[in-house]
């Protein structure tokens, strides 16, 4: 087993650069599935759950190479070929091998999928929609069996603002006869990103990032080449981390309207950061005070941030509170700041963090993906050395975080650690 130990205390200077943004990633490379002919994708990130991804399409019969951050994908002789098991358990976002199989071969098995515990993660809006568009689909053994003689295109109420759900839909559906309307659609992002992808394949889309998605399918998908967008997650967590420790950080290559929650919240704390076109620079910041935050929605504030964003609020003064209205369960990074001396108490959904307060080092385990950010963080704030492991939830969805953060400044390396002994109840 690896850990990262991180050396806190140091203050981080220099510039970072935003990779490829992970939950793009995540569907574009699926969505590759529904051309006729080769796809590339460029600014890919570096990290586990895209090469899971790839691997994925090669198992159906598709032929990726992944240099550099470019991703080809020649999709000529894939195949629905049945995926129950094996790495589609890994990864939450192998669902959006359900819709693109869907909508390319009328067909598909697919395990229900994996990735970070946040409590429940249901994915009953993805299957309505899927129904919506004709299939039938059954739950049969812990694997989804989609199959439709056709599919035809529908009108199609989310009863949970849902970004998976709203991609998945979309991606059966540009391949559907005749429209489909997604009414109360996701607007992220990632979803305009996607639907900028499958527009250049030759797919007919309208309103994708408002709340109502139109889409006339057609018969045939082509190749095509797309740039994904940035991180705005990635971006964020670097930028959390510079208010918290940096001296002058300059993050580069950020959409800035990705990140205006973040952005304003930062503000009302006091942080120090002006923005430019595509990059933001934070100064030194003292004296922060505390704030409140809700996670909504895009473009409300995210919840992908709000584990991030409680390890900053221990620097701060008086009481926070972060309410997580997505995922009233992702709280277990508290746990392990507390090891590492913050006072923040979980009250349902909300949790209550008293500051400031000096972190000190310490041995603590990544749960999830964003509980691994708060860690590192957090390190990089404490006193003395911490050791995080579950690096393996990091690993899905941080480029190069080591060589980024030494870049910085930063005292942070990664070792073989000892067995650990705790119970690893989380993956
Ligand atoms: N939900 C349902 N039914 C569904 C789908 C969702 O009840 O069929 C609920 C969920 O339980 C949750 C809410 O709706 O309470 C929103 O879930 P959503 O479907 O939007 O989440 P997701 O698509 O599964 C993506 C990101 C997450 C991110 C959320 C919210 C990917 C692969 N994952 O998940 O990213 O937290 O949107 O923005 O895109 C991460 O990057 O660390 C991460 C967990």
């Amino acid at each position: 087993m690896e850990s990262l130990m991180i050396e806190g205390g140091h203050r981080l200077n220099g510039t970072v650069r935003v990779s490829g943004a992970k939950n793009s990633a995540v569907a574009l490379i699926p969505a590759a599935i529904l051309s006729e002919s080769t796809v590339t994708i460029d600014g890919l990130p570096n990290i586990s759950d895209v090469h899971m991804l790839c691997a994925l399409l090669e198992e159906i019969g598709g032929t990726v190479s992944f240099d550099d951050g470019t991703v080809i994908v020649d999709p000529s002789k894939m195949v629905s070929m049945p995926l129950p098991n094996g790495k589609v358990k890994k990864l939450r976002a192998s669902y959006y091998l359900m819709g693109a199989m869907l909508g390319r071969f009328k067909q598909a098995v697919i395990g229900l999928p994996g990735g970070c515990h946040l409590g429940p993660r249901p994915i009953d809006q993805h299957i309505k929609g899927f129904e919506a568009l004709g299939a039938e689909v059954t739950n049969e053994q812990g694997a989804i069996y989609l199959r439709a003689k056709e599919l035809k295109g529908a009108r199609i109420y989310l009863d949970v603002v849902s970004v998976g759900a709203t991609i998945n839909i979309m991606l059966a559906a540009v391949r559907a006869k005749g429209q489909t309307i997604i009414e109360n659609a996701a607007k992220e992002p990632e979803i305009i990103d996607v639907a900028t992808l499958l527009t250049s394949m030759g797919a007919r889309i309208k309103g994708a990032g408002t709340d109502v998605i139109r889409i006339e399918g057609v018969d045939e998908l082509h190749g095509c080449r797309h740039t994904i967008i940035p991180d705005r997650i990635e971006a964020g967590t670097y930028l959390i981390a510079a208010a918290s420790m940096g001296e002058e950080v300059l993050i580069d290559n950020v959409i800035i309207q990705h990140m205006e929650s973040l952005v304003a919240k930062l503000r009302e704390m006091g942080v120090n950061l002006k923005t430019s076109e595509d990059q933001i620079l934070v100064t030194r910041s003292e004296g922060l005070k505390s704030v409140d935050i809700k996670t909504l929605v895009y473009p409300g504030f995210p919840t992908d941030l709000q584990q991030p964003f409680t390890s900053l609020m221990t620097k701060a003064s008086a009481n926070g509170i972060v309410t997580d209205t997505i995922y009233g369960a992702r709280f277990k990074h508290v746990d392990e700041l507390r090891r590492m001396n913050a006072n923040i108490k979980v009250e349902g959904r909300s949790s209550i963090i008293s500051g400031p307060v000096q972190l000190q080092g310490a041995k603590v385990r990544a749960s999830d993906l964003r509980a691994g950010a708060a860690l590192v963080i957090a390190g990089l704030m404490a006193k003395g050395v911490t050791e995080v492991t579950g690096l393996e939830h990091i690993d899905r969805g941080y480029e190069g975080l080591v060589d980024k953060l030494k870049a910085l400044g930063a005292n942070v390396w990664r070792e073989k650690s000892q067995q650990n002994n705790r119970i690893d109840q989380y993956s």
